[in-house]
């Protein structure tokens, strides 16, 4: 039988989107920039439902009844493909699912990666983006590696802003639970589009997000890089806080781990944060603080494990045939 796997890294958005434009099409109301990262990854394969006609969806080994998010990408492809098979898809996460590190884009992109190569059909960009969209409005930005920005204003074109050596920072995921989020990213931001007072002030405020972010990374310049990213991080949560009912990803654990992020910096370490739709800490760093901040964190917070990854690239295919 023949299978096609490929391989995808989540990303962490450093100037987020949290709110749709059109719930059919999954499209963001907002741009985006993020930062692809490496050590984590999803791997999916794919191959022919040869024993039913249905697809069946298999996460980390367990079969899903929910095909909602891999359904709109597949039937995209499909139209492209000119093949109506079924499909097997089997997706594994070397890190907690569903918690608030873009397992979802990680997934979605792989599994475009994988559907492309299987049917040999030498996607446009721009077709690769629509599908990923599909799935998981952040999936697109896993397309590529290093710093990317989406942007809402030309088709959601994805581009990269740097690659890995150009800024080669390292990335500390510090791990506050690996409990699946109870509102998920798309119940979450649909709640907070209709309910909160601030959302119309956070879609407003994008484009200058976008721009600031964009210097800073372009300059290489960690001060106003930590500057947006941790002014965005914190006005989305205050979008999800003044929602109504409130959405709270944010954990005892997340706080301290914040704290000990400003007692590190006071002491002289470059390194900011964000945070997205769970309690898990991403730091972004100066590699030369690595250890530092690893130990502070590790003794002073309740963190479960802090995994070290560094930037990532685009996702690829792997030949397991
Ligand atoms: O891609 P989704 O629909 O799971 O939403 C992602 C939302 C955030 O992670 C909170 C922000 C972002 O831009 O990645």
């Amino acid at each position: 039988m023949i299978q096609t796997t490929a391989i995808a890294h989540p990303n962490f958005a450093l100037v987020k989107y949290w709110g749709k434009k059109d719930i059919d099409q999954n499209m963001p109301a907002m741009s985006s920039i993020s930062l692809t990262v490496d050590s984590m990854q999803s791997k999916t394969k794919i191959y022919k439902n040869l024993s039913s006609k249905q697809h069946r969806l298999f996460i980390n080994g367990q079969e899903q009844q929910d095909l909602s998010k891999i359904v709109p990408p597949l039937k995209y492809l499909s139209k492209i493909s000119k093949s109506n098979d079924f499909l097997v898809i089997k997706s594994e996460n070397n890190f907690p699912t569903s918690s608030g590190l873009a397992s979802s884009a990680s997934g979605i992109a792989s599994f475009v990666t994988a559907y492309e190569a299987h049917y040999n059909i030498d996607l446009k960009m721009s077709d690769r983006v629509n599908a990923c969209m599909l799935g998981s409005g952040s999936a697109p930005r896993s397309l590529l590696g290093g710093f990317v920005l989406m942007d809402k204003n030309d088709s959601y074109r994805c581009s990269q802003i740097l690659k890995k050596s150009d800024w080669p920072l390292d990335i500390l995921i510090c791990i506050a639970s690996t409990k699946p989020k109870k509102i998920s990213s798309r119940e979450g931001m649909e709640i907070s589009r209709k309910t909160s007072p601030i959302y119309n002030d956070w879609l407003d405020i994008n484009q200058k997000h976008v721009n600031e972010a964009l210097v800073a990374i372009r300059e290489k310049n960690m001060l106003k890089l930590e500057n947006v990213t941790e002014k965005n991080c914190e006005l989305m949560h205050q979008v999800m806080k003044t929602s109504s009912p409130p959405i709270a990803y944010k954990s005892d654990v997340t706080i301290s781990c914040v704290a000990e992020i400003e007692n590190l910096r006071a002491a002289g370490h470059e390194l900011f944060y964000t945070i997205d739709a769970g309690p898990q800490v991403k730091i972004i760093c100066d590699p030369k603080s690595s250890k530092a901040i690893k130990e502070t964190i590790t003794e002073k917070t309740d963190v479960i494990e802090i995994v070290h990854a560094g930037i990532g690239g685009s996702p690829r295919v792997v030949n397991e045939n």
